[in-house]
């Protein structure tokens, strides 16, 4: 098994695992120097960077230019590449995209829903999958809690078992209530891994333009700002133009001689 794959799933239980998205070089560099526990190059890379409407609209040559990316900045983190959307309807475009994402410098990819014979395949390819339950952008149209109700919950409890036993290393849990999330962290035995699950779940992840408030379309009740970057940037942007138009950049030291 992959070491970096193999210490993340050594922290159940002892550790909390704290993950972020990311899709370039120096924003991958960051969480390195950061000390995540891993970067998924998630397909929200098609809405936060690419500007598309939605996740769907992502491909597989936008996930592999940001991949490589991603691992010339962060080389000793684990890195999850996102399978996106109708990459993985058979096994054999299943094998073969996740083996791009591995080449392109992932250590493991990303699969939605309960794909379970995808799951069996990539694994006996050798290939480490990360499962993707509860709210799935891929699939569902009503961006809404998933699992409110008894037997949507125990379709989840059931899709999370199944992967388990098929072979994924963790398991994300994405808009679902908090009792679900404690319940299926206490089920299984690999990571869980919340956006949205509440505070029992064996790890944290979020879009790294929900916590940099990079992003202003829309912010998730589930996400944290930590920073309004967007704010501080646009005030540069402001700043060098007043400077340029006022005569006051270029300055004494920035020019040669
Ligand atoms: O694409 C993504 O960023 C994700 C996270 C929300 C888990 O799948």
């Amino acid at each position: 098994m992959n070491i970096r794959v193999k210490r993340l799933m050594e922290k159940k239980g002892n550790e909390k695992i704290a993950a972020l998205t990311a899709y370039d070089y120096p924003m991958a560099k960051l969480v390195e120097e950061a000390g995540l526990d891993f970067i998924l190059v998630g397909d929200s890379l098609g809405v936060v960077v690419l500007g598309y409407d939605s996740p769907l609209d992502v491909t597989m040559e936008d996930m592999l230019h940001h991949t490589r990316a991603v691992a010339r900045g962060a080389t000793e983190t684990l890195i999850i590449g996102d399978m996106p959307v109708d990459t993985y309807n058979t096994i054999s475009d299943a094998v073969y995209n996740a083996k791009r994402f591995m080449d392109a410098g992932a250590q493991g990819v990303k699969v939605e829903g309960p794909k379970t014979d995808v799951v069996e395949a990539l694994v006996k390819e050798g290939i480490p999958v990360m499962g993707h339950i509860g709210l799935t952008p891929q699939s569902i149209t009503d961006y809404r809690v998933q699992g409110k109700e008894k037997g949507e919950a125990e379709r989840i409890i059931g899709e999370a078992l199944a992967l388990e036993k098929a072979g994924v290393f963790s398991l994300v849990l994405e808009c679902v209530p908090e009792s679900l999330g404690e319940e299926i962290t206490n089920s299984i035995k690999i990571p869980t891994i919340g956006i949205g699950a509440g505070r029992y779940c064996d790890g944290q992840i979020l879009v790294i333009h929900d916590l940099l408030g990079l992003f202003d379309r829309y912010v998730p009740k589930f996400a944290k700002q930590y920073l309004r970057l967007r704010d501080d940037i646009r005030n540069a942007l402001i700043s060098f133009r007043q400077d340029v138009k006022q005569g006051n950049f270029p300055q004494e030291e920035n020019v040669y001689k």
